[in-house]
């Protein structure tokens, strides 16, 4: 299995204009669309057979999902792109955004004929300027050539697209969020059902898709979906893109057809660990998935249903590869960190177990732990797990439990002896905290270092391409 190009075809060309675009053969398959007179329904029925599978996470069919918007309501229906990406970890859609606008483009317009929206969005994280560029002119250009607009191409089909950035919220990905934050209020997510195909943006039907699934539909309507599934596995059809990021030789964006043997990929395509250290653990598919041991890592091959069977989950493709220098307790405070900072809020388990978790690996990392501090973590998990509105909250469960579980000795030798079994310190920069005074207790505060008081003790490369503290 080579790692040939369907996505990412036009990826390394640097000119991403319409012009460009037209000449590589952009838009000749929606022309063919409306020439050949395909029904909305062929459209879906071409993406259910093509077997693909929604890229921002869940994994839901796609073609299935567009087939549940009803048609006999008389409401406007919408197409959400959702360009949100904010999980640490994951930055593969940011590559066609400002790459390939038009990829996108094309895509959205051929899901909005398959269920009848005339109406979609681009909802981009706020911190992507550059995509929400060149989305912008893309937008332009393709309304001045019929591409968008009234009667597409001579059709009976109008459609107008608009971009809509975020504010920098981690939790506007969810899929309700958005709609929330698209309609104006704060992003938290809704109670499902209703599912937004039938009562999402203003209560309207609407379908919100990641950008990688829709850019991967023109070349299923080009090639068919036969064609389509010669790449992937039965269950998990067709290429992925997988953002790769840590202490590996070369980190990037790769288009990897489904089912591709992990260890291949990780030694032969990626150059395995830098500076030719020993691979220790990896989180295969965004910072909220479970963390594998390098052993389950390298046995899995890359499709949905076998991550699975290794203990993971493939999720969005985010791979963050971490050696052996890697202090599973400072990673577990750094994602801790994080999710407490993005939780929304509005459920208690949530708001206040992510807290929680947060506030007792800093109480680790200071060398004053409650007592019982692990059995506290696992006891809080059981309490967020599963009990919440959306999935923000099992996504701090999920790396930090499976840490805990496979790597136990870091974790007892940081609470016991108040630094790092691997790299021998904290990251207060000191060799352990001097003695432990009695104000661990709830009431009693303990004065936190500053955030300028903490050094990283580990690599410097795993910040800065991981993103996983950057916020
Ligand atoms: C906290 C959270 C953040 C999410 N962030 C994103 C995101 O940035 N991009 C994305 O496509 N899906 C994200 N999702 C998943 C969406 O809710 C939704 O499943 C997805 O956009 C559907 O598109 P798809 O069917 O094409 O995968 C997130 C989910 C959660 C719970
Ligand atoms: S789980 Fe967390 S982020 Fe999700 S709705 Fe509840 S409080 Fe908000």
């Amino acid at each position: 299995m080579a790692l040939e190009k369907i996505i990412f075809k036009g990826i390394d060309d640097p000119d991403h204009s319409l012009k460009h675009f037209e000449a590589n053969g952009g838009y000749e398959t929606l022309k063919k669309m409306f020439k050949d007179k395909m029904t909305p329904a062929d459209v879906i029925e071409t993406v259910k057979k093509s077997g693909l599978r929604g890229r921002g996470g869940a994994g839901f069919p796609t073609g299935l999902k567009w087939s549940f918007v009803p048609q006999d309501t008389g409401k406007p229906k919408f197409l959400l792109c959702n360009a949100d990406e904010s999980e640490p970890g994951t930055f593969k859609d940011r590559e066609i955004l400002e790459k390939d606008p038009h990829l996108l483009i094309e895509g959205m317009i051929m899901a909005s004929y398959a269920f009848n929206a005339n109406t979609a969005f681009i909802y981009l994280r706020g911190e992507f300027v550059k995509g929400w560029h060149h989305c912008e002119e893309a937008l332009k250009e393709a309304y001045d050539k019929g591409y968008l607009g009234e009667n597409i191409l001579g059709s009976d089909f109008t459609l107008n697209m608009y971009t809509h950035r975020g504010a920098g919220a981690y939790i506007c990905g969810e899929e309700t969020a958005l709609i929330e934050s698209l309609e104006g209020k704060r992003g938290m997510p809704r109670i499902k059902p209703p599912f937004p195909a039938v009562e999402g943006f203003y209560r309207n039907p609407t379908v919100v898709n990641n950008v990688e699934t829709l850019a991967t539909v023109p070349a299923i309507l080009k090639n068919g979906p036969e064609w389509y599934r010669q790449y992937g596995t039965e269950k998990s059809p067709g290429t992925k893109l997988w953002s790769v990021c840590g202490h590996v030789e070369r980190p990037g964006v790769y288009e990897v057809p489904l089912g591709y043997p992990m260890k291949k990929f990780f030694e032969e395509d990626l150059g395995g660990c830098w500076k030719g250290r020993q691979l220790k653990g990896v989180i295969p598919g965004g910072s909220s998935t479970p963390c594998m041991t390098s052993e389950e890592f390298l046995a899995c091959n890359m499709d949905y249903e076998n991550i699975a069977e290794h203990g993971s989950m493939l999720g969005s493709g985010g791979m963050i590869i971490m050696d052996e220098t890697t202090c599973m307790v400072e990673m577990s405070t750094v994602l801790a960190q994080f999710y407490h900072h993005e939780s929304c809020g509005q459920c208690t388990p949530c708001r206040e177990g992510t807290g929680w978790v947060h506030r007792m690996f800093k109480d680790i990392e200071a060398g004053q732990p409650q007592p019982e501090v692990k059995d506290l973590l696992f006891d809080v998990f059981t309490e967020i797990f599963g009990n919440c509105i959306c999935p923000l909250g099992d996504s701090i469960v999920m790396p930090i439990k499976s840490m805990m579980e496979r790597w136990p000795d870091e974790f007892d030798y940081y609470i016991r002896e108040g630094k790092s079994k691997v790299t021998g310190k904290t990251r207060l920069g000191k060799s352990a905290m001097p003695d432990k005074p009695d104000n661990w207790r709830r009431g009693k505060p303990f004065n936190y270092p500053k955030p300028e008081e903490y050094v990283a003790s580990y690599s410097g490369r795993a910040h800065a391409t991981g993103n996983v503290n950057g916020k």
